[in-house]
């Protein structure tokens, strides 16, 4: 590392988006001749990518901001810029909050931040178009090597009521096809084999091609031997989307469709757009088509107005349809939403009850599904050595679970492997080589 060349930390909060908005800014400051480092005592500008989904990601932001605050009294020379959601949010009012900040970028801006950082008290926000960074293409500096997130639209038009993301994000622009493309065959040549396609609603992607057209495209891809993508609204889940999902080999076999709640009431609460019935049909159609599919949900637990009945119908959804697994989380009420100001606000502790009956249920369902697939062939893309035991590869199925092989010669990041499952746990599978 040259003497001269600055140095960047960058804390990533929150979701793949933010994760992906972080590689991005990390390509583009690399490109300027700064250099990633992995302590923000090394670093001369500090940017935190922050998360304002639910309060406790806002806490989080607020507890780190205060160490950096100590950093800076001992280096007075360190800059340190803000972006994401909280800082599209809380915009210029951050500087009051926290004099010692020097930046605010929001996520439609990250284009920019190589100039937002060369000054102070500079803030750099957009708010509701997200056509520019659509436009934009970005360098990107990706710290996996085997599977790469990949950005195909910005922001959200949907509005479900207890959600900060249409605020924050701003409004859907996808990117164009061919801009895509282009990005994948580049990831092919550094040898990935994974692509993960991003966006806040993917399937309502729509350029000179719709997502179905889109997911055909990159299954022609030499080089590529699977495809995943995250989010996907049950509103526009098609039938042409789940015939292509059946028909394209690369595309696998793996589902995050957020359900929300399982009483029809509470989804109209929160603008949902489908009742129950309606989204059990489609993992009907789902299962009928695609027979090995996982598929995994969010859940939202003590939403304003949500009765002990409407909490048992939630509860039932979830023995009903089974699924893979869930993220559940105790409503959080966002300031600016529509659900932020509805009547008919839970307990506290009865949110907390709620979501821990989900839970443990769910712990349940998850572990009678894994155990189904003890003694089945799987197919593993390895990813690394295993964090914890340094004997074993870590890879995924094509459903998304995580599997640990015992090394072998052979066996490298990268490989597609048939892997048979021994034994089933909780959160992982123990396989051997098929
Ligand atoms: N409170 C609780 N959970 C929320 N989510 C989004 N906004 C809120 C909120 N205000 C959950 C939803 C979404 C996931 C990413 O986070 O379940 O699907
Ligand atoms: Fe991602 Fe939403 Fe958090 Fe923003 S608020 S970082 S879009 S999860």
């Amino acid at each position: 590392m040259r003497d001269e060349q600055k140095k960047y930390y960058i804390a990533t909060f929150g979701c793949q988006m933010n994760a992906h908005d972080s590689e991005k800014m990390a390509g583009i400051l690399n490109s300027n001749d700064y250099k990633e480092v992995s302590s923000p005592k090394d670093a001369d500008v500090v940017i935190l990518n922050t998360c304002s989904i639910r309060e406790k990601a806002e806490h989080k932001f607020f507890s780190e901001l205060g160490r950096i605050k100590m950093l800076k009294k001992k280096k007075p020379g360190l800059k340190i810029a803000v972006a994401g959601c909280i800082a599209q949010q809380h915009g210029e009012k951050l500087f009051k909050r926290a004099s010692f900040v020097d930046c605010v970028i929001g996520p439609q801006n990250i284009y920019q931040i190589f100039d937002t950082i060369q000054h102070t008290n500079r803030f750099t926000l957009t708010s509701g178009g997200n056509e520019a960074i659509a436009e934009t293409e970005m360098p990107v500096f990706r710290k996996t090597d085997v599977s790469a997130l990949v950005n195909i639209m910005y922001g959200c038009n949907n509005f479900c009521s207890y959600c900060i993301v249409p605020h924050t994000r701003g409004r859907e622009k996808s990117r164009a096809s061919k801009s895509i493309i282009n990005e994948i065959l580049g990831l092919t040549q550094k040898g990935y084999k994974e692509v993960t396609l991003l966006g806040q609603n993917v399937n309502s992607y729509m350029s000179d091609l719709d997502f179905p057209e889109l997911l055909a495209e990159i299954n022609k891809i030499d080089g590529i031997s699977r495809i995943r993508f995250v989010t996907s609204h049950p509103k526009d889940l098609s039938e042409k989307l789940i015939k292509i999902m059946k028909e394209a080999e690369k595309v696998c076999e793996h589902l995050h469709l957020p359900l929300q709640s399982g009483s029809t009431k509470i989804l109209g609460l929160m603008n949902r757009k489908y009742s129950y019935e309606e989204y059990a049909l489609k993992v009907e159609l789902l299962r009928k088509n695609i027979p090995q599919i996982a598929i995994t949900t969010d859940i939202i637990a003590g939403f304003p107005q949500e009765t002990d009945y409407d909490h048992a119908l939630t509860v039932k959804a979830l023995k009903e349809i089974s699924f893979d697994g869930i993220f559940a989380f105790k409503f959080s009420p966002r300031k600016g939403t529509a659900a932020a100001l509805m009547e008919g606000r839970i307990d506290m502790a009865v949110g907390s009850e709620r979501l821990q009956q989900i839970l443990d249920l769910q712990n349940e369902i998850t572990e009678i599904k894994n155990k189904e697939l003890e003694g089945t062939l799987q197919e593993l893309l390895i990813e690394g050595i295993d964090e914890k035991d340094s004997r074993l590869y870590t890879g995924r199925t094509r459903t998304n679970k995580i599997a640990a092989v015992p090394k072998a010669d052979g066996i490298q990041k990268g490989l597609l492997l048939n892997v048979l499952i021994k034994k089933a746990n909780r959160h992982s599978l123990d396989a051997v080589l098929a």
